[in-house]
């Protein structure tokens, strides 16, 4: 393989100093890019997309091209894994992911098997094989998967959800259906990472999106032990060949100081903690990712060159005083709504800012 032309990101990742703070966005190939809306509209549908692996790597490649971005990441989606499993995924327009069948009790639970990776979600892997081509060597190529907490509400609910009715009153009644399935996501989900890896892919993230749903008691019974066992038992190399794993929790700020100690190389924060106290708090034993609001993208240039320098400097105060160890991110996904020449900004910004 062709190596690494740019490797700040894995570089800071590993704590090790980089001439400047690397960049990628969640959700940086999307809707709000006029060449992803073109390229849907050939191809159909979102999952249309996804399965057809030359087009999940234009699609991929479509963010590089215009911006001076630090990683890929895959394009694809975190509900593949449940869809292999048999629940049926499908799209609604404006309505977003749902699923032909639910999981509601522990025979629903039983039924469910860890899919095979080269068979069944052989377009996953495939697709990582295309971009690991395709890139060249350009930039770290980033896999990944949802939690199991997070896959296991939407195979519960049905899709997405406001209030997690259904998968809340399940960890109250019947708590053993429910760690039932999560104990089967989270070996969907290490195999899946795995695969991913053995694919090509230099750099593993994790989805807890709803993590931030739970109370603290369930989060700590339903979300942080198989995220733990997640980063305890993926093989991901050792050394400077080892591939690094990320968690990333939206609304999951209390918990950072469990999650620093889970073992994984970086945690992805939201826009809810300020960087500098998460710094301070996991004190060095992780790298941390993040942590702009993603509505700062409707500022206005100014202004997102403000507060991306803010969240640069709240990481360096809260770091020691220096800048290593940071991925610069968005502190969730960006919206379809967000003008592209804004991203521009941003992404010149954090290298300007940060220069060494
Ligand atoms: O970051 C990237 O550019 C990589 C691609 C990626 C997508 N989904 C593409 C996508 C990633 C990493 C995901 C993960 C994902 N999918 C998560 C976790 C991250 C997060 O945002 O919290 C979740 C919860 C999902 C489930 C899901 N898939 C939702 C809620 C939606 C949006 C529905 C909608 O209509 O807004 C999807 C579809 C989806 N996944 C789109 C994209 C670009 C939009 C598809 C389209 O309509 O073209």
């Amino acid at each position: 393989m062709t190596a690494l032309k740019n490797d700040r990101f894995l570089r800071a990742l590993r704590r090790e100093p980089v001439d400047c703070t690397p960049v990628w966005l969640m959700r940086q190939a999307g809707r709000y890019l006029p060449e992803y809306r073109a390229t849907r509209k050939e191809a159909g549908s979102f999952l249309g997309m996804a399965k057809n692996p030359e087009i999940a790597c234009e699609v991929t490649l479509q963010p590089l091209r215009r911006y001076d971005l630090d990683a890929a990441i895959l394009f694809s989606d975190i509900l593949t894994v449940p869809d292999a499993m048999g629940l049926g995924l499908y799209f609604v327009e404006g309505e977003g992911p749902k699923f032909e069948r639910t999981i509601r009790s522990a025979a629903d639970a039983a039924k469910l098997g860890v899919p095979d990776m080269e068979t069944e979600l052989r377009y996953v892997m495939d697709a990582v094989r295309v971009i690991r081509r395709e890139l060249d060597g350009k930039v770290p190529l980033i896999g990944f998967s949802g939690s199991p907490w997070t896959l296991a509400c939407y195979m519960v609910e049905g899709g997405g959800s406001k209030d997690f009715a259904r998968i809340k009153a399940m960890a109250l009644n019947e708590p053993a259906a429910l760690h039932r399935l999560l104990s089967v996501n989270t070996d969907a989900v290490i195999a899946y990472l795995a695969a991913q890896r053995a694919a090509g892919a230099q750099a593993l993230q994790v989805f807890d999106t709803w993590g931030g749903v739970l109370s603290p008691a369930m989060y700590r019974e339903f979300s942080l032990p198989y995220l733990q066992r997640i980063a305890h038992e993926l093989d991901r190399g050792e050394g400077a060949e080892r591939t690094p794993l990320i968690l990333f929790g939206k609304g999951t700020a209390a918990y950072l100081e469990d999650l620093a100690a889970t073992g994984a190389e970086g945690v992805g924060v939201d826009w809810l903690v300020e960087l500098g106290d998460a710094a301070r708090r996991t004190g060095g034993k992780v790298a941390l990712q993040g942590n702009l609001d993603p509505a700062t993208l409707y500022g206005s240039p100014e202004a997102i060159r403000a507060e991306v320098k803010r969240t640069l400097d709240s990481y360096r105060d809260g770091n020691g005083g220096s800048r290593e160890g940071h991925v610069f991110n968005l502190g969730h996904g960006m919206s379809p709504d967000m003008d592209p020449d804004h991203v521009a900004v941003l992404v010149d910004a954090v290298h300007t800012f940060s220069r060494r």
